[in-house]
């Protein structure tokens, strides 16, 4: 059996500096950066150099991190400022992921009872590696959960990169295949391409592939067909954010998928962890949703495929109505249909532990 962690990690903290695999030259080249400051870091994350909603969180608390360390003062008001400052820089890379503002203010929080700089110092690096070690944890309790949704033999699709390279280890939408790898279960996955940033054709299919998880690439146009023709038995997605009402921001693309799940009367599935799970924002209607460069749509791989000077309309993300989602996976378990009461809940859950 192939071994799926030969997948290397998205982030590592190295005490000078945060290495990132290079998430946008993936599948051609496997390159690692050293990022030496925070504006390497916020650079990395508008770049999507590293991307997805977990590692997002990941980077960015490493990178609060960093930059604390490289801070000189004696006063604990001045270094808190200076945090505070920081997290508001990271905190303006990428609007939709709340992950992002749910890391930052953890590192923020984690250093409200500390007595020297020193000891704030050391407190950010550990909160920064804690994030690190949970989500991957959390990220392979979701997996066991969705496996079992699933049976020897589905076929299942998936859109953009929600897999370990999207996280600290496993992914969410994509962890369950991992999962169903090891215990020598057949589950197909159908990766829709993802334009305009090719997500789920440069990075679901060579994440999937080097593990021996049987993958077929489809463009984003040809999912009804795929549906239709290869009897797909389930749709599964990561978040970005999920309101409290169940409603669920992911990348461009999904909201789509769960129409056409519902069309067809197969199940769709949200897999994410708690951190992606925002129950101060009410509904989708309240969710930011990034716009990026209409570069990412008027040109492939550097070469321009549109006239010169056509209007584009670039929204990064789409938001799905809790309506079309058959259920929400997260490390805690299941949640189906009621999400109002039971999204509050798990939080409940979560403390309780
Ligand atoms: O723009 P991206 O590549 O950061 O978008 C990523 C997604 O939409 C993922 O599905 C989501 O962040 C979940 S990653 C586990």
């Amino acid at each position: 059996m192939a071994e799926p962690f030969a997948i290397p990690r998205s982030v590592e903290w190295n005490d000078t500096h945060i290495t990132i695999l290079n998430q946008q030259k993936l599948p051609l080249v496997t390159e690692y950066l050293e990022l030496k400051d925070i504006e390497d870091v916020r650079d990395a994350i508008v770049t999507l150099k590293v991307r997805g909603a977990p590692a997002i969180g990941i980077t960015a608390a490493y990178g609060l991190a960093l930059s604390a360390q490289q801070y000189e003062t004696e006063s604990l008001e001045k270094f808190k400022e200076h945090v505070r400052k920081d997290r508001d820089y990271l905190a303006s890379s990428r609007p939709t992921a709340v992950n992002l503002f749910w890391a930052l203010d953890r590192l923020v929080s984690s250093i409200a009872h500390v007595s020297s700089v020193n000891e704030a110092k050391t407190t950010l690096i550990h909160e920064a590696i804690r994030i690190q070690i949970e989500d991957e944890d959390v990220c392979r309790r979701i997996g066991e959960h969705a496996l079992s949704l699933f049976q020897n033999g589905d076929r299942v699709l998936t859109i953009c990169n929600a897999g370990s390279i999207a996280t600290a280890r496993y992914g969410t939408a994509l962890a369950p295949f991992y999962l169903a790898k090891e215990k020598g279960m057949n589950l197909h996955v159908y990766a829709s391409e993802t334009r305009p940033v090719l997500q789920g054709a440069r990075l679901t299919t060579w994440e999937l592939m080097q593990a021996g998880v049987d993958v077929t690439l489809i463009t984003d146009n040809m999912a009804a067909q795929t549906i239709k023709a290869k009897n797909i038995t389930a749709v599964i997605v990561g978040a970005d954010r999920i309101a409290a009402n169940g409603d669920t921001a992911n990348k461009i693309g999904t909201f789509g998928l769960a129409l056409l799940a519902k069309a067809f009367g197969i199940p769709f599935y949200v897999a994410a962890p708690l951190s992606t799970i925002d129950l101060a924002t009410k509904t989708g209607e309240e969710i930011p949703i990034e716009e990026r460069n209409p570069e990412e749509v008027t040109h492939i791989a550097g070469t321009r495929i549109a006239p010169e000077g056509v209007n584009v309309y670039n929204p990064a993300f789409d938001v799905t109505p809790h309506d079309l989602i058959t259920a929400i996976i997260t490390e805690k378990g299941i949640v189906r249909g009621n999400y109002e009461t039971e999204l509050p809940a798990l939080f409940a859950k979560e403390a309780r532990h």
